[in-house]
């Protein structure tokens, strides 16, 4: 190795440690930041002190990042009975997940009054640290007083159509985690295949996880011819659940019931078929399937409600997605049985069928003890039934027309959450260039286009409280890998993070994208794929003779 080379890479090292360390690069924006001039250098030892705190889970969430916090300080991190150089302190008087950071050339103090308010703090202190530093690092001067501007931050993983397996699974829960999302909406169930262990019909997933093979483009009757399978056994998702736990992340499974289900159909057609008499597989094509479970029949309703009871267990939070989107009524019109269950209920609309079925699910799920009741979520087409028929404290979440049915919705004085196809759907192309990989849309969904939506744009204060939050999806149709789907992912999911955190009169693309273009060292040490074009000069029109 020559002597020239050597020098570059240690000079390449010392600008590690020197670079970062700045808190204008914070993701999401802190709602209120106040930067002064002066320094706090982490001492070789640096002492902390962590709050004795519901079962010193503080401590034990403390302790889980000490390793990143050494890597990143480059001191050696020891716990102090007394004053120490960073010391977190509860307070009483902050939300639920909101913190106070000050860091002062003494050292750097976090208050607040949950475990994951200082969750939330610590991934603040980390994004302000470099990913490695060669010497002690250095902070400067900064109050942060930080709190969400959403409770449900959410994002939603769809693993029907493929999966991606727990590592990954573990992956995507790591990357929300680090910008303060809180809420893994799991969609485990499709036509394409049933991916979750339900121990009493064994036939989801030894018949309804596999697929003979996959339509190569949308509507296309041209198939890979290669067999396609894949589910999470119960322990895979506890695990997953107690990993997501760990990381302030709860997760609401989607069974998504009646439409979206020709894998269950194929897998018990003989309960959940309108025509068992005909043939059913799991469906190898993408768009939406007609063969929806024949809501009338009581061994389907059963099954509903015997799926119910398995997943409680296994997701102990308040709610349960049910679907409800895209559900053709086609079947139902022409089986004698649902016409007759139309009649009996008094309408001519088909969509209430699908309200009424969710009727006997919502009366079972009312018979429970009040730990294992749910609340329900539901995809905006149920508001085109009598939703009379379900509970006052369901929820919407908007994904079609989503402005309009979000208000629709809180104006019947239902909660929602804002998962707009357009531009929330982030499995769909993020720019016009060639080399975007095959997926839904045109590549209208670039970073700025997601990070300018605006959510609950020119809705009435007395709705305000009706919007739970905000929401990412991804829809896996053509999204075959890990690699694939981490490319689409980032950085779009961080915009949306900050949609969901940060106060609107403080987001601004421009500086957002100034913001992220410094994550992209993030990125790569964590081993994340993400879409480096987002960085590039094209993309960033705004970033005037700064792109790199
Ligand atoms: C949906 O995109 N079908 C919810």
């Amino acid at each position: 190795m020559s002597l020239r080379f050597i020098s570059r890479a240690l000079a390449g090292l010392l600008l590690i440690g020197a670079t970062a360390a700045n808190a204008a690069d914070i993701i999401p924006l802190p709602s209120s930041m106040t930067k002064g001039t002066a320094t706090f250098t982490f001492p070789v030892e640096t002492t902390f002190s962590v709050p004795a705190f519901e079962g010193d889970s503080v401590a034990t969430l403390f302790n889980n990042m000490l390793p990143a916090l050494e890597k990143a300080t480059g001191a050696k991190l020891k716990q102090a009975a007394g004053k120490a150089d960073i010391s977190l302190a509860i307070d009483q008087s902050i939300a639920p997940e909101g913190y106070i950071m000050n860091v002062t050339p003494a050292g750097i103090v976090v208050t607040a009054s949950r475990p994951a308010g200082f969750f939330y703090a610590l991934q603040t202190l980390q994004q302000m640290l470099p990913v490695v530093a060669s010497q002690p690092a250095t902070l400067t001067e900064v109050t942060i007083a930080d709190t969400p501007r959403f409770g449900w931050r959410g994002f939603m993983l769809d693993e029907g159509r493929h999966i991606f397996g727990k590592d990954e699974v573990k992956k995507v829960i790591d990357m929300m985690a680090l910008y303060k999302m809180n809420r893994l909406h799991w969609h485990l169930t499709e036509d394409q295949g049933w991916r979750i262990e339900i121990k009493k019909y064994p036939k989801l997933t030894d018949v309804g996880a596999t697929r003979s093979s996959t339509s190569l483009g949308w509507g296309s009757f041209n198939t890979d011819t290669i067999p396609y399978s894949g589910y999470y056994t119960q322990d895979d998702i506890k695990e997953i659940v107690a990993y997501a736990k760990d990381r302030f992340i709860e997760i609401v499974p989607e069974i998504d019931i009646p439409g979206h289900t020709q894998a269950a159909v194929a897998a018990y057609p003989e309960i959940l078929a309108c025509d068992p008499e005909n043939p059913h597989e799991v469906w190898i094509m993408q768009g939406v399937s007609p063969d929806v479970m024949n809501v009338s029949n009581p061994a389907a309703v059963q099954f509903a409600k015997d799926v119910i009871d398995e997943l409680i267990p296994l997701f102990p939070y308040g709610y349960l997605h049910l679907g409800g989107d895209e559900c053709p009524t086609t079947k139902w019109e022409q089986n004698d049985a649902c016409k007759a269950q139309l009649d009996s209920i008094g309408s001519t609309n088909y969509r209430d069928l699908q309200l009424n079925f969710y009727k006997e699910l919502v009366k079972h799920l009312a018979a429970k003890p009040k730990a294992d009741q749910r609340k329900l979520i539901f995809w905006n087409e149920v508001l085109h039934g009598n939703t009379d028929m379900l509970p006052q404290d369901m929820t919407i979440m908007a994904w079609v027309g989503a402005d309009k049915a979000a208000k629709e919705a809180a104006t019947k004085g239902l909660t929602t959450i804002l998962t707009p196809q357009i531009p929330y759907y982030i499995n769909r192309k993020q720019s016009p260039l060639a080399g975007e990989p095959m997926s839904q849309g045109w590549g209208t969904e670039t970073l700025e286009a997601v990070y300018n939506y605006v959510p609950m744009k020119d809705i009435p204060a007395e709705l305000a409280d009706k919007y739970m939050g905000v929401q990412a999806n991804f829809w896996s149709e053509y999204v075959m890998t890990p690699e694939f789907l981490e490319y689409l992912m980032l950085p779009r999911l961080v915009a949306v993070a900050e949609a969901a955190w940060t106060p609107q009169d403080k987001r601004n693309y421009e500086d957002f994208h100034k913001r992220i273009r410094s994550h992209e060292d993030i990125f790569q040490a964590k081993d994340w794929n993400y879409a480096r074009h987002a960085f590039a000069k094209e993309v960033c029109n705004k970033c005037k003779g700064e792109q790199k």
